[in-house]
């Protein structure tokens, strides 16, 4: 039996953050695997992409239930009949009540492009940009009720150019998503990354970085 975590990723679009854990996980020292994708919404294409690397699929569509309630505890049978120990949400488009929270508290990871606690919720990009902000990025934390809010594993801080688009921006954040997931769940799936209350904790951390200067320092 493997000592690797099983992970469950729920994805609703593209999965390009789902596609770089997938290829993180293909590393034999990688402490996950993925061993279920599941999307909300039927055809989305990163169903394909985990089909494509051999990884058993899902569509489980909200719109056929009659509840949220109803729709989470479809997903739970789903993730437990996997025999999933950690579930990752990757462009994951639904809220979720406390009953799906609390059963996979502390066990459910979320990644939210920037850097919480600022910028909550949808069309971050633009609402960087018109906050006149120079420093962005990105977050890997716990799931918790209130959205994009709960202890945080990993952040990626990346730099907004005076040129920048919402899309321009999206894209540079996107690529630093896809370093800092499969970082981030290395560190929560080894136990490096621990919850102790509202924070994260991590064992035998270099602390040591640079800062990021924006605009650079000579
Ligand atoms: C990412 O920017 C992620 O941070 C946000 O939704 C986007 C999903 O992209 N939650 P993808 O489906 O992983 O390509």
């Amino acid at each position: 039996m493997s000592s690797r975590k099983r992970v469950g990723v729920l994805i609703s679009g593209r999965g390009s953050n789902m596609a770089s854990l997938i290829e993180a996980c293909a590393a034999p020292d990688y402490p996950a695997e993925i061993t279920l994708v599941v999307s909300n919404r039927p055809g989305a294409a990163g169903l394909e992409k985990a089909a494509d690397a051999g990884i058993a699929t899902a569509t489980i569509d909200h719109k056929a239930f009659s509840s949220r309630h109803a729709f989470e505890q479809e997903l739970d049978g789903a993730l437990i009949n996997s025999d999933v120990e950690l579930v990752c949400n990757a462009g994951f488009m639904r809220l979720l009540t406390d009953f799906f929270v609390e059963r996979w508290l502390d066990r459910q990871l979320n990644i939210h492009p920037s850097l919480l606690p600022a910028f909550k919720g949808l069309d971050t990009h633009q609402r960087v940009l018109d906050a006149g902000a120079m420093i962005t990025g990105c977050t890997v934390h716990f799931v918790r009720l209130d959205t994009d809010s709960g202890p945080i594993v990993a952040q990626a801080a990346v730099p907004v150019r005076s040129d920048d688009t919402a899309d321009s921006l999206a894209a540079r954040v996107l690529a630093a998503e896809h370093k800092l997931y499969p970082l981030a769940l290395r560190l929560v799936a080894s136990g490096a990354a621990q919850v102790k209350g509202d924070r994260v904790v991590r064992n035998n951390a270099s602390e040591e970085g640079p800062a990021l200067f924006w605009p650079p320092i000579d």
